[in-house]
C-alpha cells in the first residue's frame, strides 16, 4: 500500500530526528511492502520570519489529503515567542481536525535505565487534547494592581469526555484490562464530578475492564512509586500534560517519548510526533536522541495498519538500545543523531 505522509520537520532539532528517524521508519515499511510517499513542508519559525506565518492560509487545508503527519518539534523562542509558534502550526492542526486523543506510551526499552528501581512498568496514557482547562476562558482584570483578579475557566463537555474515556475503556480492552481514570472531584466539584460521573456510567459497557478512579495527585505519586500497577491511564488536557512528563521521565527521558495525535474516528490525518521541543541548546551539535521520533513512526506505521512493520520497527529499537555505545549522549552513548538512526535501520 502507498500512504502519504506529510512531513514537517519543524525547528531546531526537529529537523535533524526528522531526517535520521525516517530511514529507519522508510525501512520498516518497505521491509512490508508499504510505501511511504513524503512531502515535506518547511513551516517553522524560520518561515514565519520570512512570511509573517508559521503555515500557509490554506496550510491545514493542504493538510486535509493526507493520509498522516509526522512532525518534528516547532518552536525557536530566540526570534519568535513561544505563543506564536505555538498557536501558528501546533495548536491549529490538533484543533481543525479534531485530533482529541493525545497518546504516549511510557515504558522502559531494554538497556535503558530510568530513575527509578522499578523497570517492569507499561502504560499508556491517554490525554484529551482539545478543551478542559486549556480551554482559554478567561481573563484578567485590574491588570497590575492590587486589586487584580485573574479567572480561567475549565470547559468539559460531556461529548468529549465520554468519547475520551471510550477511547480508554477500548485501549484498556486491548492491553491488560485495566482503566485508571484521573480526577480531582474532591477538590473541584463540577467538572471533575462529570468526568467521575461518565466514567461510572461507561463501565458496564465494559466488564471486561477494571476500571479504577484516582485522584490527579495520588496518581501522579503511584506513576512513581507504583507504575507497575497502572495500564491505561486516562487524563484531561492538564493532568495528562504533567502526567506524561512525569512518564517520560520514568522512561530515560525525552528522548524517549513518543506520542500520536488522532481522531480514533478517521477521516483526517493523526498526527505523530516526539514529545520534546526543539531543544536549542544541543541543535546542531548531533547529540539529538532521535529514538523518541522513530517510535512515534512505529505509532503512525500502527494507526496506519501496517501492524507488522510497526512491530519489527520496535523489535529493532530494542535490540538496539541494550548497546549503549551506539546511544546517544543523553543515554551514556557516544554516538549522534544519524549513526543511531543507521543503526535501527540495520538492526531491522
Ligand atoms: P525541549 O524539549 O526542546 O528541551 C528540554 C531539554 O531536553 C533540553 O535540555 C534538551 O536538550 C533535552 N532534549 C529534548 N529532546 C531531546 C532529544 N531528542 N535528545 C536529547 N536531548 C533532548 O524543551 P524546551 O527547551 O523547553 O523548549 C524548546 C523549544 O521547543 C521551545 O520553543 C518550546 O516551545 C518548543 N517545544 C515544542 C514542542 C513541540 O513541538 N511539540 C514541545 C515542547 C517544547
Ligand atoms: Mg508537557
Amino acid at each position: 500500500k502507498d500512504y502519504k505522509i506529510a512531513v514537517i520537520p519543524g525547528d531546531g532539532i526537529g529537523k535533524e530526528v526528522i531526517e535520521a528517524a525516517l530511514i529507519p521508519i522508510r525501512a520498516a515499511a518497505s521491509k512490508h511492502g508499504a510505501k511511504l510517499t513524503e512531502t515535506s513542508f518547511d513551516w517553522s519559525c524560520e518561515t514565519y520570519l520570512k512570511t509573517g506565518r508559521m503555515m500557509p492560509e490554506n496550510g491545514i487545508d493542504t493538510l486535509r489529503d493526507f493520509d498522516s503527519i509526522l512532525l518534528g518539534a516547532v518552536g525557536w523562542p530566540k526570534t519568535v515567542p513561544d505563543s506564536v509558534s505555538l498557536h501558528g502550526l501546533l495548536l491549529p492542526i490538533r484543533k481543525q481536525f479534531d485530533l482529541y486523543a493525545n497518546i504516549r506510551p511510557h515504558r522502559l526499552l531494554p538497556g535503558i535505565s530510568g530513575p527509578l528501581a522499578k523497570s517492569d512498568f507499561d502504560i499508556l496514557c491517554i490525554r484529551e487534547n482539545t478543551e478542559g482547562e486549556y480551554s482559554g476562558a478567561g481573563g484578567r482584570v485590574h491588570v497590575g494592581t492590587p486589586q487584580e483578579v485573574a479567572v480561567e475557566t475549565s470547559i468539559f463537555t460531556r461529548h468529549s469526555v465520554e468519547r475520551i474515556l471510550r477511547f480508554g475503556f477500548e485501549q484498556a480492552r486491548l492491553r491488560r484490562g485495566k482503566l485508571a481514570s484521573t480526577t480531582k472531584s474532591n477538590a473541584q466539584k463540577y467538572t471533575m464530578v462529570m468526568w467521575d460521573e461518565i466514567t461510572e456510567e461507561l463501565a458496564p459497557a465494559y466488564p471486561d475492564v477494571e476500571v479504577t478512579r484516582y485522584h490527579i495527585d495520588a496518581l501522579s505519586a503511584r506513576m512513581i512509586t507504583h507504575p507497575e500497577t497502572l495500564d491505561v491511564v486516562v487524563a484531561s488536557n492538564l493532568f495528562g500534560d504533567i502526567l506524561t512528563d512525569i512518564g517520560a521521565a520514568i522512561q530515560g527521558g525525552l528522548g524517549f517519548a513518543a506520542s500520536a495525535n488522532i481522531n480514533p474516528l478517521g477521516g483526517v490525518p493523526s498526527m505523530f510526533e516526539p514529545v520534546h521541543g526543539s531543544a536549542p541548546d544541543i541543535a546542531g551539535t548531533g547529540a539529538a536522541n532521535p529514538i523518541a521520533t522513530v517510535w512515534s513512526g512505529a505509532m503512525m506505521l500502527d494507526f496506519l495498519g501496517e501492524r507488522e512493520a510497526s512491530a519489527d520497527l520496535l523489535a529493532a529499537l530494542s535490540r538496539i538500545t541494550r548497546r549503549t555505545l551506539l546511544l546517544t549522549p543523553d543515554c551514556g552513548g557516544t554516538s549522534n543523531t544519524f549513526s543511531l538512526a543507521r543503526e535501527i535501520a540495520n538492526a531491522l
